[in-house]
């Protein structure tokens, strides 16, 4: 069987969460396991810089990210693990594909869309805060999975224009300058939860109703008895369907003490007894990690060396498929 290759990239703006644990950082990690799967996951540091300008935020969420992924078991020998901006062969090629890939497609890119709309709704010029770095974006993104011929790009359902936008790319570029990457697919996996946030909605940064994931376990209490409830009273009956609590529960559960949830939710379980439940499971699980969490939060350094060896490992593999794109385009020495 040949290998898979699979690549992910995660924008280092934000504390990551209980979302992004469940979502994105549970099963980049199970996959990486997985025989036959060679998983490339990276820091979009430069994609960061599109959305936040505080250079010690940046900074920042770009440590206590990685810190989380080795924390939460990452292992750099069963994937490459890279920041983005320790590979500037990407940022070469994003230029080049800059040169051919179609302004018309960008304009279509759902996230500049709805800058431009939310400018003109509020009577702003259309491009309004609107950077270039916004605007690209998506060919920065297709740089990221093209240098690597990636075959599948996991992402949650707001990223799949992006890597069909990466597909159109790689297609006009073959199209005219003969074979030259791999056509990547966006794969969105439908048994991973969107988790729900405290108020009900996704759980998002944007919607500030998060849960973090690396608080102390006091924290992460309070931030779980502040889920969203009805007003039923102990005793009565509760329906576990549509309960963010029960849905929490669920995200960390197999399927037997779902049901023996679910049952207790009939029964008349409380709110505050589901909560404490909920809690206990979580913490049971996340605690282990936050304490290697702490440990590298603590050691920077420890990371710092496992992201440039993650990056050094790649770079014989960028350099020689810029050297192929470069000859492509007529980039050549002139001997
Ligand atoms: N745009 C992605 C997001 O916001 C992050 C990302 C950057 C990415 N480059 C990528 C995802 C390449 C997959 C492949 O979630």
């Amino acid at each position: 069987m040949s290998t898979v290759r699979i690549l992910t990239g995660i924008t280092t703006t934000g504390t990551p969460h209980l979302g992004n644990y469940v979502g994105a950082i549970r099963p980049a990690i199970a996959a990486s396991r997985e025989t036959g799967i060679e998983a490339y996951l990276f820091l979009a540091d430069f994609h960061a810089l599109i959305k936040n300008q505080n250079p010690d935020q940046v900074a920042q969420s770009s440590r206590e990210i990685a810190a989380a992924w080795l924390a939460l078991g990452l292992d750099p020998d069963q994937a490459f693990f890279y920041r983005q901006s320790d590979i500037p062969e990407i940022t070469e090629l994003s230029w080049v594909l800059s040169c051919s890939a179609a302004k018309g497609l960008m304009n279509r890119a759902h996230a500049y869309k709805a800058a431009v709309q939310a400018n003109e709704e509020s009577g702003e010029d259309p491009d309004f805060g609107v950077t270039m770095g916004l605007f690209s974006y998506p060919i920065l993104m297709a740089a990221d999975i093209l240098i690597f011929n990636a075959h599948q790009v996991p992402v949650g359902r707001d990223q799949i224009q992006h890597v069909e936008m990466a597909r159109d790319i790689a297609q006009r570029f073959n199209h005219h300058y003969g074979d030259t990457f791999t056509l990547p697919e966006a794969v969105v996996d439908d048994q991973v939860a969107v988790l729900q946030g405290l108020d009900g909605r996704k759980m998002s940064k944007s919607y500030g109703n998060t849960i973090p994931l690396f608080g102390t376990p006091k924290q992460l209490q309070k931030s779980i008895n502040k889920i969203k409830t009805n007003l039923l009273e102990p005793g009565e009956p509760k329906d576990a369907d549509g309960s963010t609590v029960f849905q929490v529960w669920c995200a960390f559960t197999e399927e037997a003490e779902r049901e023996s949830m679910r049952q207790a939710f009939a029964d008349g379980l409380a709110w505050g007894e589901a909560k404490k439940l909920v809690f206990e499971r979580i913490n049971d699980e996340l605690a282990p990690a936050r304490q290697r969490y702490e440990k590298l939060i603590a050691q920077p350094g420890e990371v710092e060396a496992i992201l440039t060896e993650g990056a050094e490992r790649l770079r014989l593999q960028a350099g020689a498929m810029l050297a192929k794109v470069r000859h492509a385009v007529g980039l050549r020495p002139y001997h």
